[in-house]
């Protein structure tokens, strides 16, 4: 069989790769495709319109061609191919109005019950202002049509709100697709992508998904294509799958049969979840890149099988199966993306990294090529985002661990991606902690004003902790029954801070097996009589001593502690250090600002 995929991106390289696996098909080719993809597939870069695309498919008897990208088939490239007779993945023209028209879409998901922001459609600027004051801030405006993935804005204040819908509606930022617009609720939540395969009767799921829009770490700066994704996502818990089918899968499949709109091909289903709650955000009518690409590593299914009965309307027969694995995949950008940037860079380390070719169905690392170009036997970038290095793991973090390493190996001058893929995932591995795994104990009372630093920090990182007032000198008893209680109730790490003489830090080591941290509180002699007391402890018998008064930095090192053993705390450190990676950033920048 001859399949031919529609697309040009890492999303169509991880179909093309998943087709070649299938003993049915003799031949995979891509249009247009990129120089990347070629070790898997034919390219056939020359076909400039659907009357072309069609001329060829039936000059190479194509057997099914898969749609990967929207334009085609907003406009209608399916209709045609089974106008012709052929076999297409994708919807028609008038189906894929779900993600061609946002007003269409909004209004089908309201006639259907389906849970979505509230919203209202314009063309009228003056009826949209007035009802964009009525609204608080921030601001969500879409151009209706599409827009390349950038017709989606959000204003933080009513000024820019109102210069977003004047661009819109005038023609000047999307022409046609912005001169009618959704104003629509701002949604707060976890963002996550489901898809699924429908023949417009039946359908079979795949595993849950989670996209990175913007381009900068911890969700800054502009949206993106997507920066990267990791298959499963944890914040679709069961039920909250169980939700996404019934209150959202089923009456669309249902819904757009009965309005006339048969959908067939792949359904992706943008969503917001919050308190065990969800809301769709948006449809679209093909697989979402670059979520595809750790979605193909994972399914054990043969997408050829799979891909015909979504053809020819017999999905009924068909069952899905995913590896177990989790699977990432990480972005690689060119620098400037996604504004202006430069092509042509060379790229290396691609074929270190990649295990794509060692054995197909096995592989553990792929690099799918979203945007590049051979140059005799180098590889040149050639797009925005130019690279997707997907990898599986048998969990999210040791796939983590796989996709950076593959990262680390590839190089070119400005390469740009985000270092935080997959973080928020990892901050729903609950590994049970117990209660309190940190106990405070304080000299006095006057200590407290510097323990409130460490507690601060613990409750932000989620950490139980017990506070104690105890004295080395006058209740050593109550001091060590504390640590015994703690002990007993899971506890795993001690601080301590005391002034002066400071021995209460010692006396708790004494009394433990587990790791105790000393910070010498500021009394007599500035702290340096408490900061030697701490720190001078006889061999055998550490106390990690922080700075004088270094409460904050004492609770970090318990927190890393723990990090040994919780998954999610590894995560939220990583995150604590961009956090303060982008302050340092963001006050060199304001103190730009303020002197010139
Ligand atoms: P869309 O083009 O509809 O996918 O929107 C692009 C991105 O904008 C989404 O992935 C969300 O991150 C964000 N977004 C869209 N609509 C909303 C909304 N109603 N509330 C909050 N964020 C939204
Ligand atoms: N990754 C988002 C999209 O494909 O639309």
């Amino acid at each position: 069989m001859k399949v031919l995929i529609i697309g040009s991106g890492g999303r169509e390289h991880s179909i093309a790769w998943k087709m070649r696996q299938s003993p049915r098909v003799t031949k995979v080719m891509v249009a247009p495709g990129n120089d990347g993809m070629r070790r898997h597939a034919e390219l056939v870069p020359s076909l400039n319109s659907h009357e072309e695309i069609l001329s060829f498919i039936k000059q190479e008897a194509i057997d099914l061609t898969f749609v990967g990208q929207e334009v085609y088939l907003v406009d209608g490239l399916v209709d045609q191919i089974e106008a012709a007779g052929c076999r297409a993945v994708g919807p028609t023209a008038a189906a894929a109005a779900l993600e061609g028209s946002k007003a269409f879409s909004k209004d089908f998901m309201h006639r259907h019950h389906i849970p979505s922001a509230a919203y209202q459609t314009f063309s009228d600027q003056a009826l949209a202002l007035e009802y964009l004051k009525s609204l608080p801030a921030p601001y969500v405006i879409k151009a209706d049509g599409l827009a390349a993935g950038k017709g989606a804005v959000i204003c933080e204040n009513l000024e820019d709100a109102q210069n977003t819908i004047n661009r819109m509606l005038s023609g000047e930022a999307f022409g046609e697709a912005g001169k009618t617009i959704v104003i629509e609720e701002f949604l707060i939540g976890e963002e996550a992508s489901y898809f699924v395969l429908t023949d417009g009767k039946d359908f079979v799921s795949f595993p849950s998904c989670q996209d990175h829009k913007r381009i900068g770490e911890l969700d800054t700066g502009l949206n993106t294509g997507g920066m990267g994704a990791y298959s499963p996502a944890p914040v679709v818990t069961p039920a909250i799958e169980n939700k996404i089918i019934e209150e959202v899968v089923r009456p669309t499949i249902t819904g757009m049969a009965k309005e006339g709109k048969p959908y067939k091909g792949v359904l992706y289903v943008g969503l917001m979840v919050h308190e065990g709650n969800i809301k769709v955000v948006e449809f679209n009518c093909r697989f979402g890149d670059p979520e595809c690409q750790p979605l193909m590593m994972r399914l054990k299914s043969d997408l050829f099988t799979l891909s015909l009965a979504v053809a020819e309307g017999t999905l009924t027969e068909q069952k899905i199966e995913f590896h177990k694995d989790s699977a990432v995949c990480i972005v690689l950008a060119s620098e400037g993306y996604p504004q202006e940037y430069q092509k042509g860079k060379i790229i290396s380390g691609i074929d270190a990294s990649s295990s794509s070719d060692v054995e197909a169905s096995e592989a553990k690392c792929c690099v799918f090529h979203a945007g590049t170009k051979l140059d005799g036997s180098v590889y040149r970038t050639n797009g925005g985002r130019v690279l997707g290095v997907t990898a599986l793991g048998k969990n999210l973090e040791t796939a983590l661990v796989n996709a950076y390493q593959a990262v680390d190996q590839i190089y070119w001058q400005g390469v740009t991606y985000r270092n935080d893929i997959g973080a928020k995932g990892l901050l729903h591995v609950r590994d049970n902690r117990p209660e309190k795994s940190v106990g405070i104990v304080i000299g006095s009372k006057s200590d407290l004003e510097v323990a409130k630093k460490a507690m601060v920090l613990l409750e932000r990182f989620g950490v139980g902790y017990e506070l104690c007032i105890a004295s080395a000198h006058r209740t050593p008893e109550r001091t060590r029954h504390f640590v015994k209680e703690l002990e007993a109730g899971g506890g795993e790490v001690f601080i301590a801070m005391a002034g002066m003489a400071a021995h209460l830090p010692g006396v708790i080591a004494a009394e433990t097996t587990k790791p105790v941290i000393g910070v010498p509180v500021v009394s007599s002699l500035q702290g340096l009589d408490s900061l030697l007391a701490i720190s001078q402890m006889p061999p055998g018998v550490p106390v990690a001593t922080m700075a004088t008064n270094g409460a904050a930095n004492a609770a970090i090192l318990a927190v890393q502690i723990l990090a040994l053993r919780y998954t999610d705390l590894r995560a939220q450190l990583m995150l604590y250090k961009m956090e303060m990676k982008q302050q340092v950033i963001a006050s060199h920048h304001a103190a730009i600002v303020e002197s010139s």
